[in-house]
């Protein structure tokens, strides 16, 4: 595959001339996304569910059929275990609302890694507080990793959930998600994994994981903004209550009670998210047919090529573990004495896109002694032109404040 004509399906990355490295936060999209977007509005739009006419119908299947296509795309058993959201941190919010402050009893604990985004973080507070739970962390060590001795200790008999990315957002670390879930069901605990930044580069399998629960985001995955997904295990979600009520999540409503929909409609109230719904379904389709292999093998010279580069530059202080093969696609750095910011306004004036700031991580940065860093973040359409585009832009930086920089 010409990695090159990749770049050629995204419009925006065709349009301008700018360097995208900034796809852990949002994914540019392909014009078949687009596309199916604009398809849905001028053939298909009606609201699902609601109307009885052919056009209502038609939006219904276009939905039902995406749930189906997710279900399959993550292997999951039943498609009512599929459930659409807002973005993954309301899926998360949903889990600790819905699962959390019916399931936690005084005395017990929720286990998070100390690498977890603010999204699979404030909920566990706000719940473990109002629960007089317990809210305790896995660290990591000298390679930004969660070692073996460090899951044992803290997940413990008292623990009834655990919550873990996939991929840190900031350190690009691959935790080993099938062992903590493994131990974590075996100390009687339930996990709660967040995939947002791993489905966009590797196969999720949920059976094979085995997690209870898992969220994902559909924009960093080349679908639009404004659409997520929750799976959870049928005979958990079975027993949940819902999380917004309103229009749809209904079966009866009495004046003064009501009996609720079964999966997924339970937890979809409200006229949902359908465009989003539907280029998701686009993004999946793009990806399947691009296949996690290639993905997989691009970015892994990719990644290679970055690592390799800017460990050239001796003004860099980078964030990421010396174990290649646990390592995705996001390099955090720092040039020591230029504040994050400055460095990605320098970059921007040179058409680089990169975030900074603290990544919605403020623990892990605090844990790791500094308050923000630059992030790099890759995704297939990337090229090792845009990792040397990056280096004669970082090069530039350190040329223009070297002589402000204490030694
Ligand atoms: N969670 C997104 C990021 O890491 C926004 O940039």
């Amino acid at each position: 595959m010409d990695i090159k004509q990749i770049k050629k399906d995204f419009p925006l990355l065709e349009n301008n001339k700018i360097t995208y490295l900034d796809s852990g936060a949002t994914t540019q999209k392909p014009q078949q996304v687009i596309k199916a977007i604009e398809k849905f509005y001028k053939k298909t739009n009606a609201n699902p569910h609601r109307g009885a006419y052919s056009l209502s119908i038609e939006a219904t299947e276009a939905y039902e059929n995406t749930r189906t296509k997710i279900a399959k795309f993550i292997n999951a058993k039943h498609k009512e275990e599929i459930i659409f959201c807002k973005n993954a941190s309301e899926a998360l919010n949903l889990i600790a609302y819905s699962y959390g402050l019916d399931n936690l009893k005084e005395g017990e604990e929720v286990v998070l890694s100390i690498m977890e985004h603010h999204s699979n973080l404030v909920p566990w507070q706000y719940v473990t507080k109002k629960t007089q739970s317990n809210l305790k962390y896995m660290y990591i060590d000298e390679n930004y990793e969660i070692t073996e001795e460090e899951i044992k200790t803290k997940i413990t008999e008292k623990t009834k959930i655990v919550g873990i990315s996939h991929i840190s957002n900031v350190l690009g670390t691959i935790n080993n998600v099938k062992e903590i879930i493994k131990y974590a069901h075996k100390k009687g605990a339930i996990v709660v994994l967040d995939v947002s930044q791993s489905i966009p580069h590797l196969k999720i399998d949920v059976q094979e994981l085995d997690a209870d629960f898992v969220v994902f985001s559909g924009h960093k995955m080349l679908a639009p903004l404004g659409i997520g997904v929750l799976y959870g295990k049928r005979e958990i979600l079975n027993n949940m209550k819902p999380f917004l009520m309103g229009g749809d999540m209904i079966e009866y409503v009495y004046e003064q009670d009501t009996t609720y929909a079964p999966l997924p409609n339970k937890f979809e109230a409200g006229t949902q998210n359908v465009e989003g719904v539907i280029g998701l379904g686009a993004a999946i389709d793009y990806i399947n047919n691009i296949g996690y292999d290639t993905i997989e093998e691009i970015e892994k010279e990719l990644v290679k090529y970055a690592r390799q580069e800017l460990s050239k530059l001796d003004f860099l202080e980078m964030y990421m573990t010396p174990n290649e093969e646990n390592h995705s696609a996001v390099i955090s750095f720092n040039i020591n004495g230029v504040h994050p910011h400055d460095v990605s306004s320098v970059l921007d004036s040179q058409g680089i896109c990169i975030r900074s700031g603290n990544h919605c991580a403020q623990p892990l940065l605090r844990f790791l002694g500094f308050d923000s860093t630059c992030r790099a973040s890759f995704y297939f359409y990337n090229t090792k032109d845009d990792v040397d585009t990056l280096i004669i832009g970082l090069q530039k930086v350190y040329d223009m404040f070297k002589k402000y920089i204490k030694k």
